[in-house]
């Protein structure tokens, strides 16, 4: 079977596309015949191996998928061959098969198509637990989003609203606010032409903003975190800009606020029950058309290189797909 390969810590242009062996279920897996790959900012850092996690070579980036059940291992019950699925597997499913464990899998309703339900796990299911588990986002707050076309972004500009939040959208360009503003956003503030620290305190006004969710970092951290209202939430969820930053803690201690870091891959494994339960909730809220898993492009299997140029070159607004 074909398969992107990551054979050496490096660029995109390393990326190779190879044969590979077809996999088989051991106990507890299941193979499944791979539609649709969603990528995500942090493959260009796994395959530069600049990630938290660091695969043996030769791997396959994409970590999550959706696609059908072609076989089981024993002892699982509960998929059989033919059933329409998506899943989280960290890293692995750019490739036409996959071997993984069946209770990382979930159904998906007949209203999904492949491309879509590949590319909401890991983007929603980051914003979700970030806005629901960690910062307890409640209706009628102020809900600010650094990078909100982006993955993770835009995702957490639906949920917001959908959760009742009044939603300012933050990115680099009028295209991607406008963008957001289709999705939900009720402000918008382009950090490229305006100064973020005002726009964020003018928008929030004296009461500031209740949540910051931080997918960027660099130096809108800290300005975003200078607009935080009394006990608000500042959601530390990645570093896009590459800079990881240093908040200065006065700025904490005088808003008795909270800084709360998101590591939602983590989560899942320690609270397996919990992120079903976020998964089915999402599942169920796209199948109704409530969030939209935008998808930006879909690229084929042998063009993941260029998909992933496009995400690290800042191009992609909602979701790049791989189609299997
Ligand atoms: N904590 C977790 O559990 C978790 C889970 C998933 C992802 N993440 C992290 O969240 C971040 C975003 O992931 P994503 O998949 O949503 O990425 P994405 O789709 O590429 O979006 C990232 C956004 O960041 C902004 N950005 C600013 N400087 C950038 C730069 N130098 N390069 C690229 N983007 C830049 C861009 O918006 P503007 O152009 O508008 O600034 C872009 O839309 C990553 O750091 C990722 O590792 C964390």
């Amino acid at each position: 079977m074909k398969a992107v390969l990551c054979t050496r810590a490096g660029g995109i242009d390393d990326l190779e596309i190879g044969d590979v062996p077809d996999p088989v279920a051991a106990p507890g897996e299941v193979v499944v015949r791979i539609a649709a790959v969603g990528l995500n900012f942090f493959d260009t850092l796994i395959i530069a191996g600049k990630y938290q996690y660091k695969p043996a070579f030769p791997f396959s980036p994409g970590a999550e998928f959706a696609g059908v059940v072609e076989s089981a291992g024993s002892g699982v019950t509960g998929f059989t061959a033919g059933e329409r699925v998506m899943g989280y597997a960290r890293y692995g499913a750019a490739r036409e098969r996959l071997a993984i464990a069946a209770d990382h899998l979930i159904k998906l309703p007949d209203e999904l198509d492949f491309e879509r339900a590949a590319g909401l796990c890991i983007t929603y299911g980051t914003s979700y637990y970030a806005l629901k588990n960690r910062a307890g986002l409640r209706p009628g707050e102020s809900l600010a989003v650094l990078g909100a076309s982006g993955g993770v972004g835009i995702a957490a500009v639906e949920l917001g609203r959908l959760m009742g939040a009044r939603v300012i959208a933050c990115a680099s360009s009028d295209d991607k606010l406008a963008f957001a503003k289709r999705h939900g956003a009720d402000a918008t503030v382009n950090y490229a032409s305006a100064d973020l620290r005002n726009a964020l305190k003018e928008l929030g006004g004296e009461h500031g903003i209740d949540v910051i969710y931080d997918p960027v970092g660099g130096a809108y951290a800290e300005a975003a975190l200078r607009s935080i209202a009394w006990q608000g939430r500042f959601l530390v969820v990645g570093f896009a800009a590459g800079d990881i930053p240093k908040l200065p803690l006065n700025l904490v201690l005088l808003k008795s606020c909270d800084v709360r870091g998101v590591f939602w891959g983590s989560w899942t494994e320690r609270r397996p029950n919990e992120h079903r339960a976020n998964m089915s909730e999402i599942v169920q809220w796209a199948a109704q058309g409530k969030l939209s898993g935008h998808i930006h492009a879909i690229y084929p299997l042998a063009e993941a290189g260029r998909a992933l140029k496009d995400i690290a070159a800042r191009r992609v607004m909602g979701k790049a797909v791989l189609r299997a």
